[in-house]
């Protein structure tokens, strides 16, 4: 049975892209090849998302603790981001991606400032897919602004407030997240947004990562009874397929 035939297709996929390093180590390379290696494998998910009809991939590619790793791995990522800026976003415009780069932009430079205003100015009314691409975000960090915004405006903290206040707010919480690199951590992706996605823990590393990959994540995600709360007997029966109890892509 294919996936789209399945109702459990998911409308917004999370990853943590991990693997990177090791990748680049394994072959003798600096850590910045695995990360540039990564942005290939991010490039060939993105499409795959286009063709099989996912609505929202939100990526992490730099957290608020990704500050801590040596200078040269830090700069590089910034070199990548701007690189990645000029060359993949003609690509992803033509293709009807929408890009946005949630996370605090208060320590970046001014050039990437304007590279992402930019990108996500050019690509807004794009509606093929919603791409974020989550940089210099923490899911703490998320929170925080949320409530700080509230604050300022006098407005009272409540489950919706803060909803409507976090960095991902224009599009609906991911059904499913996936880590690659075989750590079984959130790592302070999407903390809020992340109470009821289904989880997927691959041992592919990142810049290996394909559309084979993402297939077996999908079928994995139709096979699990979401119930948000409720019992397995308040839930409409589904048409489809047991659940076959794996806990792994
Ligand atoms: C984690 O792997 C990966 C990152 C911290 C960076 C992810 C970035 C990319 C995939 C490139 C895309 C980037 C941009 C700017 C578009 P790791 O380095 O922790 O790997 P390891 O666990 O093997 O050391």
């Amino acid at each position: 049975m294919s996936v789209s035939s399945l109702p459990a297709t998911p409308a917004h996929i999370a990853i943590v892209m991990d693997g990177n390093g090791r990748w680049a180590k394994k072959r003798f390379l600096p850590r910045v090849a695995g990360h540039k290696q990564g942005v290939e494998a991010l490039r060939r998910t993105v499409q795959a998302c286009l063709d099989k009809n996912i609505r929202v991939l939100s990526v992490f590619a730099f957290s608020s603790e990704n500050w801590a790793r040596p200078a040269d791995e830090v700069s590089g990522l910034m070199d990548l981001l701007a690189m990645a800026l000029a060359r993949e976003v003609p690509s992803l415009h033509e293709r009807g991606v929408q890009i946005h780069f949630p996370g605090d932009r208060s320590r970046l430079s001014a050039r990437t400032v304007q590279g992402l205003a930019d990108a996500e100015r050019l690509t807004a009314a794009n509606n093929k897919l919603v791409l974020n691409v989550c940089f210099n975000y923490g899911g703490r960090w998320d929170i925080c602004q949320a409530a700080e915004a509230l604050r300022l405006a006098g407005q009272p903290i409540t489950e919706e407030s803060i909803a409507k206040k976090l960095a991902l707010s224009y599009v609906p919480d991911p059904d499913l997240f996936i880590r690659t690199g075989g750590e079984l951590r959130v790592s302070n992706f999407l903390m809020w947004q992340m109470a009821y996605s289904e989880l997927c823990f691959s041992d592919v590393l990142w810049p290996d990562f394909d559309a084979a990959e993402l297939q077996k994540a999908l079928v994995l995600f139709a096979s699990r009874e979401r119930r948000f709360g409720q019992t397995s007997e308040q839930l409409v029966v589904r048409e489809t397929s047991p659940k076959s109890g794996a806990s792994t892509c």
